[in-house]
């Protein structure tokens, strides 16, 4: 039996990276998942499919977030096939980067855009996930480095400042019904989002300034969020995680 047998999850942005990192590692724990994602359907049904081949159970739910409605598309999937059982589980990970909106050259649409995706949807998935999750859930938001080391991309740095806040003030309010609420915050790691990590000397360069010599992969992030989601993390609230392979942790050079 797994530690989340019984159990079930719902990961948004689970058809690539490390959503689907995470996805799978939660099924492979035993939990029911809903792979929610936003246009890929062979993305997604990927996931599905490699979750049912491991010999876990999952099923997706396509709703675009950050448009009008997109929380009612995203509940009438879920709800559909939860076929009744609570939502044990809540990955808030979906999020979109957006590599022009920096201080010079971000635009209001795009500074809407971004936030409409990573801070608006998953605040209202929690509203609207509560009245689903038995006391003792549990809810995981996906962060980022960023809200610690400056990049030129100023405005998604902001929607992930605000995932933070937003992981501490829940965590202290839904404490009374025994649900914890914690931050996974990633480095540097290998998906879609970071395809300049391919180019030229962009791995080493990363490497180099990471403790333990590497990038992340997807799996490095979902390993993470697996404990908060399982009763070993019962006792573990409002924190974050930086789950980054020592990135910045001192002066690079000769070791
Ligand atoms: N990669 C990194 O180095 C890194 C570092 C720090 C933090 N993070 C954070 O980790 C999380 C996952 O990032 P990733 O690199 O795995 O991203 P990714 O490879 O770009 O995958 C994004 C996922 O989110 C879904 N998605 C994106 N926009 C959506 C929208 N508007 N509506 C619904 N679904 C949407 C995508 O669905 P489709 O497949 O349908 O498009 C996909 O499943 C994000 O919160 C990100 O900010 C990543």
């Amino acid at each position: 039996m797994g530690a989340l047998t019984g159990k079930t999850a719902l990961v948004t942005g689970a058809s690539r990276g490390i959503g689907r990192a995470i996805a799978e590692r939660l099924a492979a724990d035993g939990a029911l998942v809903a792979v929610h994602y936003g246009s890929n359907d062979r993305a997604a049904q990927q996931t599905v499919a490699a979750i049912r081949e491991a010999g876990g159970q999952a099923f997706a739910v396509r709703a675009e977030l950050g448009v009008d409605g997109d929380v009612d598309t995203l509940f009438a999937g879920l709800e559909a096939g939860l076929d009744g059982r609570p939502l044990d589980i809540l990955v808030n990970n979906a999020a979109i980067q957006a590599y022009d909106a920096t201080v010079e050259k971000a635009t209001r649409e795009d500074f809407d855009r971004v936030f409409a995706v990573n801070v608006r949807a998953p605040l209202f998935v929690i509203q609207r996930a509560l009245p689903l999750m038995p006391d003792g859930g549990r809810i995981i938001n996906i962060s980022s480095g960023v809200t610690w080391f400056a990049t030129p991309e100023v405005v998604y740095s902001m929607t992930k400042g605000a995932i933070n806040v937003l992981s501490r003030s829940l965590a202290h309010t839904l404490g009374a019904r025994g649900i914890t609420v914690n931050t996974v915050s990633p480095g540097i790691t290998e998906t879609d989002m970071n395809a300049w990590l391919n180019e030229g000397e962009s791995a080493r360069r990363v490497a180099d300034m990471t403790a333990l010599g590497r990038h992340g992969q997807p799996a490095d992030i979902a390993d993470a969020v697996a404990f908060f989601a399982s009763a070993d993390g019962r006792w573990v609230t409002g924190q974050t995680l930086e789950v980054n392979g020592g990135l910045f942790l001192g002066p690079t050079g000769e070791r």
